[in-house]
């Protein structure tokens, strides 16, 4: 096995962060992973965003609980609650991509190329769809606007990054999923 396909078989979801701020070059070189993804007609219809600021994504943190608590179906919010009361796992680090509409394609890839650029530098990551939560609620706008989000732009996925606490095991791969026809 190569070094590439060692990452990609290391890589897990990482629910468990300590409070080290990763190194301000591995989240550059992180970054710039990001925008070497592909995309279609080689639009790149992405902005990336590096929130390190704790206090900014606790603020997120705590209104997407509070929307989730208010939410007529409890079972997302219940799950949360089980595993810590948090949505963010206290990650030093969220990397938001945000989207032109109709490119979630796109974004998924930018999202692959986060979490496994951080694995590759022995960081933890997951894939983080519950982003989007905070700028859906009441304070949505100010959140864009203190990430200083332009028209025309949506969340398209997020990815959390820290050093983690302990170590995980990558899910089983199914490779029942797998045919050749040859
Ligand atoms: C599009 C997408 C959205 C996800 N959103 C979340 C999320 O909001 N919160 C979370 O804890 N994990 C999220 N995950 C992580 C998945 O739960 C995880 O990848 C899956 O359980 C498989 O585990 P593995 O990543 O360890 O292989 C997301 C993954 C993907 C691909």
């Amino acid at each position: 096995m190569n070094e590439t396909l060692r990452t990609i078989a290391n890589r897990y979801a990482c629910r468990s962060y300590d409070n080290r701020l990763p190194e301000k070059e591995k989240l550059e070189a992180i970054a710039l992973a990001a925008v070497q993804a592909p995309s279609a007609l080689n639009r790149q219809p992405w902005q990336v965003v590096v929130i390190t600021d704790k206090s900014f994504i606790e603020e997120m943190d705590a209104e997407g609980m509070r929307l989730l608590a208010e939410a007529e179906d409890q079972s997302t919010y219940e799950r949360f609650m089980s595993r810590g009361g948090t949505l963010y796992y206290n990650a030093p680090c969220m990397f938001l991509v945000f989207k032109k509409p109709g490119t979630d394609m796109d974004s998924g890839i930018v999202s692959a190329n986060i979490s496994l650029a951080a694995t590759s530098l022995g960081l933890g990551s997951v894939i983080c769809a519950m982003a989007a939560l905070p700028f859906t609620g009441s304070k949505g706008d100010s959140f864009k606007k203190k990430i200083g989000l332009p028209d025309g732009w949506e969340f398209g996925i997020s990815v959390l990054v820290g050093y983690p606490i302990g170590t995980g095991t990558p899910h089983e791969p199914d490779t029942t999923k797998i045919r050749f026809i040859e």
